[in-house]
């Protein structure tokens, strides 16, 4: 195994606990963030939006890293828009070569996100942001996924 994958190991199996305590879902959710900053060095930004009522927005939702004016956003609009409307993981290494792009900081190179989807509906997504260019693996789309699948009960 690589160093990142028993990383990965260790940070899911602390998700699973998180999600099983008996505290709030956003509470979950928040400390799930703060886990996934802390521990893995290229995630800058870790947020979840939850997807609205009418089920056409992602709305912000528990976050660590700065703050952001994209509180809420339109399925299709921005790389978690697109996420959204295409159902699965949207990695994006390098987004100044991303056209439909939603800026939060101009220290942003990459992003990654990954759609919560609980019986065929997209419940809403986790986004990571990265200060650095291309510094995602298929481990992270791999453990991201998982957590994706791990907290959709929490939505
Ligand atoms: N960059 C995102 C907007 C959300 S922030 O990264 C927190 C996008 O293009 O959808």
């Amino acid at each position: 195994m690589t160093d990142r994958s028993d990383m990965f190991s260790a940070l899911l199996e602390n998700v699973r606990l998180i999600v099983a305590n008996d505290s709030g879902s956003s509470e979950k959710l928040q400390v799930i963030c703060q886990m996934l900053t802390d521990g893995v060095q290229h995630y800058d930004w870790v947020g979840f939006y939850l997807t609205d009522q009418a089920g056409r927005n992602l709305v912000l939702g528990p976050f660590v890293g700065e703050p952001t004016d994209h509180v809420q956003i339109p399925f299709g609009r921005g790389i978690c828009g697109q996420a959204a409307q295409r159902r699965e993981t949207f990695l994006v290494q390098d987004v100044s070569k991303e056209a439909n792009y939603l800026s939060c900081s101009p220290r942003v190179r990459s992003e990654i996100v990954v759609p919560v989807i609980r019986k065929g509906e997209v419940l809403g997504e986790l986004d990571i942001d990265s200060h650095q260019l291309s510094p995602f693996a298929k481990e992270d789309s791999e453990f991201l996924e998982r957590v994706a699948a791990l907290v959709s009960r929490l939505f």
